[in-house]
């Protein structure tokens, strides 16, 4: 079976598409390489001995998708990660992250409702509940307000895909992710941030290795435990195989709604204290850091409640914090070490 894995050389896409060739699924790649390099395919091929098809497009331009959907006809499962990520970047640019994110959705979706059947998983985020009333969050809770137009992006893209579905061969599944963190253990792919690291785990480690002088604590005046923000670090490990269970879910599809929704996280909350404390025991530094303001537009807490990836999905988080920590400490040394 073959599958379209758009952002393939990504973050989180990469390890997806390691687990899905450890499978046997055959992968074609679809990326632009604006947050990524093609030397990611070499660290694949080092993991599973194979590397997928890559085509070099930006699924902005409308006839490249047209023309991709032409020449690989067989492909009628897509996994769409590409989309850009940073809230910050949206704020100042909010058309840049309304074109990418949304003009890229509705091509594909395009390119897929001209098949007979088609399976399609995207890349949303807990960013969807804001500051949820109730933790831990379950699927229901009501979709807020957008607090960035990153955050609108996967709002809308969820709505699109909840339309398209209704009125095509299109059947989805929406994968809420929590806070992604680690890297592959082999670590020959991992996250590679580019210029200064807005999230929390690629900051410590490089902090960690002397390239940041220290972390700033955004806020410990926080209603919880230790005053710091709460959130649920999930292995990205475990977040790419839960991808190919819910594809496998779409293929094997017997009855399933159009569209189902699924939060991945681990279910346990962890506060910055605890995430800078877990990575000093497994790396044996101590990491420099200050307490500074809380930074605009954070939240509180959030953290996943996962009954519904566990027994409907079929799929729960094995790796622990440290064990996220433990690989992005030797994902990083090994980047700067090269
Ligand atoms: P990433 O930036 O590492 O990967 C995205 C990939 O898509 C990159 O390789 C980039 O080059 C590619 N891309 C971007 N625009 C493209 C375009 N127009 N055409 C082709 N390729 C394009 O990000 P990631 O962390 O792997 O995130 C993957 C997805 O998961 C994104 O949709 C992101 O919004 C979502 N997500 C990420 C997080 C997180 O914290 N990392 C959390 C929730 C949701
Ligand atoms: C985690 C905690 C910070 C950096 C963001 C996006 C969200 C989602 C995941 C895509 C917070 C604190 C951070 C630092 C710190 N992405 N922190 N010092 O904010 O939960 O979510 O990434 O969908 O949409 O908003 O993740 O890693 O930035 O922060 O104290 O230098 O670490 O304040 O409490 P966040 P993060």
């Amino acid at each position: 079976m073959k599958v379209l894995v758009t952002g393939g050389l990504g973050f989180i896409g990469s390890h997806t598409v390691v687990e899905l060739q450890n499978e046997g699924f055959e992968v074609v790649v679809v990326d632009d390489l604006s947050n990524s390099s093609e030397d990611v395919l070499k660290g694949i091929e080092k993991i599973t001995g194979k590397q997928p098809v890559f085509e070099k497009i930006d699924l902005r331009e409308k006839k490249d998708v047209q023309n991709f959907f032409k020449k690989h006809e067989d492909v009628t499962g897509v996994i769409h990660f590409a989309a850009s990520k940073a809230v910050g970047e949206s704020v100042e640019n909010p058309l840049l992250y309304y074109e990418n994110n949304i003009s890229s959705l509705v091509y594909l979706l395009q390119g897929l409702q001209q098949k007979t059947e088609a399976s399609f998983i995207f890349s949303s985020s807990c960013t969807v509940y804001g500051q949820a009333e109730k933790m831990p969050i379950t699927e229901d809770a009501p979709v807020q307000a957008a607090m960035s137009p990153y955050g609108n992006t996967k709002q809308i893209g969820e709505e699109i895909i909840n339309d398209t579905a209704k009125v095509t061969n299109i059947s989805a599944i929406l994968l809420r992710y929590f806070n992604p963190v680690g890297a592959h253990p082999s670590a020959e792919i991992g996250e590679l941030p580019l210029g200064v690291p807005q999230n929390l785990v690629p900051f410590i480690t490089q902090t960690g290795v002397g390239l940041r002088q220290e972390l700033s604590v955004f806020g410990n005046d926080y209603p919880t435990p230790d005053g710091t923000a709460v959130r649920d670090y999930i292995h990205v490990v475990d977040l790419a195989k839960a991808h190919v269970i819910a594809l496998q879910r779409l293929l094997n599809k017997k009855n399933l709604a159009k569209v189902e929704t699924f939060n991945l996280g681990t279910g346990k909350g962890s506060s910055v204290l605890e995430v800078i404390h877990s990575f000093e025991k497994v790396s044996g530094k101590k990491l420099p850091y200050k307490m500074m303001p809380r930074r605009e537009g954070d939240i509180t807490e959030a953290y996943a409640n996962t009954d519904k990836a566990n027994n409907v999905l079929g799929w729960k988080a094995e790796l622990s914090l440290d064990e996220a920590m433990a690989s992005a400490w030797k994902w990083e040394q090994k980047v700067r070490n090269k």
